[in-house]
């Protein structure tokens, strides 16, 4: 390393919430108890095995049940309802309605083996998987409502003497809530749970791969204290029952989350509207890179690229796409993700043990096959896992090729497809290449020079930077996230600054 501050001083945020008064303890972080430690994504503290046999019989039992879809004509009945319950649910008083989602978050902790289960036969995920995006659902609900309370409330400002002068937050109407099914519970649940405590009612349109996910957490919050015309489901299709709610006069605010396109379809929508100019949180998708230069450990690399590419079946909007490793030690990294490809547990979801599941439906796997098959015949395959003769559903093996150069990847490949790059000579032009990609979601950098890592990161038009480990599984209120760019328009979920974009400000000053 060089003479600089070491990476650890500077950029560790402090691990234990104890250190940060105020601060609400994450689940996905501390676990339960609060004892369970960091590095606990595969739900590692269930090695108890009467806990783990509770989840596993969670997955047999877990019926997804069919939903109807909701029909484009209801669309204004529930629009005028939310209107209606618009003003109740905005004068409740905050505190109310952060209880409200405490209790949420009190529930799904009871429930969480039902909802692992659910998950795991509906979406498909791993159940390791699983135990962590609840855990994650439950610290969106606790951080929004400790949040809403310390930064909603109004307050008092200075002025000259004779005049008092009042900052107040308050609801925009009605949010649509738009979200994606490769989180069908925790960005479900932080959009919605966000928008409510800040004051809007909400029309929630989760993915139509995974809607009974979302229809379960719905019945919990309302059972949670959330009034019925402060909360409305709607189910559907994206092209017509999201473009209509979009679409729809007495829309406040839309907050999205899924691909680039879309966001930009809804962006075009929104702006050739009518009316009030209606605000957009968008949250996209990302060509996330990762930079290694020749200091950087083997090992730590290996294990962070198998965690951020393969896992999830590298459906995560923050996996790592694109790996940049310095040609000095390049070979011996490449050698050693080949062996470890070859380690990877891949098929049934419902099992602790397996590492990469299948993808969401056969459309996705149709798709991600056919880059696949496109890269077999122009790129050099570095190597892939072994998937077992008797593996069913909707497999792709995870597999990484090697490529020229950083911009043979323009598009983002929504599943278990690592590309690798070589590099010489400059890391910040490797950066540059990669912010010329246009997205900035995530970004891995693996090197033990400390001033190069926070010159990187400073260089790199990209949200969430990850020095020496790997780049997912951003934790609540600890690693605030989301993207520029293509990746969207902020603010990071589970950051401090999320709350403020779901509300209206009004300033009064009274002449006293
Ligand atoms: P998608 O854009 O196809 O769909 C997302 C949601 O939008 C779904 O509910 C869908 O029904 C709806 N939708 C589709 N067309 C619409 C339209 N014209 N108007 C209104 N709504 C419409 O994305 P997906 O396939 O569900 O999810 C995968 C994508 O999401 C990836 O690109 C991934 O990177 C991104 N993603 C981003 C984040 C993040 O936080 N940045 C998190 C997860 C996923
Ligand atoms: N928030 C999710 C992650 O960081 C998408 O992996």
């Amino acid at each position: 390393t060089d003479e600089s501050v070491p990476v650890d001083t500077l950029l560790a945020s402090p691990l234990h919430p104890a250190a940060v008064p105020g601060l609400p303890l994450p689940v996905a972080l501390y676990g339960f108890d609060g004892t369970s430690g960091r590095r606990n994504p595969q739900g590692a503290d269930l090695a108890v095995t009467a806990e783990r046999a509770v989840y596993e019989q969670a997955v047999d039992a877990a019926v997804v049940e069919s939903v109807p879809e909701a029909p484009v004509g209801g669309i204004a009945a529930t629009m005028t309802r939310l209107h209606g319950g618009f003003t109740a649910w905005n004068a409740t008083p905050l505190a109310d309605r952060a209880a409200v989602l405490r209790r949420a978050a009190d529930a799904l902790e009871q429930r969480q083996p039902e909802f692992c289960g659910l998950l795991v036969r509906e979406a498909h995920k791993t159940l390791g998987d699983c135990i962590s995006e609840v855990r994650e659902a439950i610290d969106f609900c606790r951080y929004y409502a400790d949040q809403a309370e310390a930064t909603l409330a109004s307050r008092a400002l200075p002025g000259p003497t004779g005049e008092s002068n009042t900052l107040h937050l308050h609801g925009r109407g009605v949010f649509v809530c738009i979200s994606p099914w490769n989180f069908p519970l925790a960005i479900f649940a932080g959009q919605v749970v966000a928008a409510l405590v800040a004051g809007n009612t909400v029309a929630a349109k989760p993915a139509e791969q995974t809607p009974a996910v979302a229809a379960r957490f719905v019945a919990l919050l309302h059972e949670a204290g959330v009034p019925a015309d402060a909360l409305v489901l709607q189910h559907g299709e994206g092209h017509t029952v999201g473009a209509a709610l979009v679409a729809h006069p007495l829309v406040a605010g839309v907050c999205f989350t899924g691909s680039t396109a879309v966001a930009k379809a809804i962006n075009r929508a929104l702006a050739a509207k009518d009316g009030p100019i209606v605000p957009l949180i968008a949250e996209t998708g990302g060509i996330n890179a990762m930079v290694v230069d020749s200091t950087a450990l083997p090992e730590q690399v290996v294990d962070a690229v198998v965690q951020s590419a393969f896992r999830s079946a590298g459906q995560r909007c923050s996996a790592l796409r694109l790996l940049c490793v310095h040609e000095g030690i390049a070979d011996g990294v490449i050698e050693m993700i080949a062996g470890a490809l070859q380690e990877l547990s891949v098929g049934d979801p419902s099992q602790l043990s397996t590492d990469v599941g299948p993808v969401i439906d056969a459309e996705a796997h149709a798709n991600i096959a056919r880059e696949v098959t496109r890269l077999e015949g122009s790129a050099r395959v570095i190597g892939r896992a072994p998937v077992g003769l008797d593996v069913t559903g909707h497999v792709i093996a995870p597999v990484a090729f090697e490529v020229a150069k950083v911009s043979d990847l323009s598009a983002e490949i929504f599943g278990p497809v690592l590309h690798v790059v070589r590099w010489s000579g400059d890391a910040d032009a490797v950066i540059r290449e990669v912010n010329q990609l246009g997205y900035g979601l995530t970004l891995g950098l693996q090197t033990r020079i400390d001033s190069r890592a926070l010159r990187l990161a400073a260089e790199a038009r990209i949200g969430n930077v990850y020095v020496n480990r790997n780049m997912i599984g951003a934790v609540v209120g600890v690693q605030p996230f989301g993207g520029e760019g293509l990746s969207g328009t902020g603010p990071k979920a589970g950051g401090p600054h999320y709350l403020f974009r779901f509300c209206a400000e009004q300033t009064v000053t009274i002449n006293t």
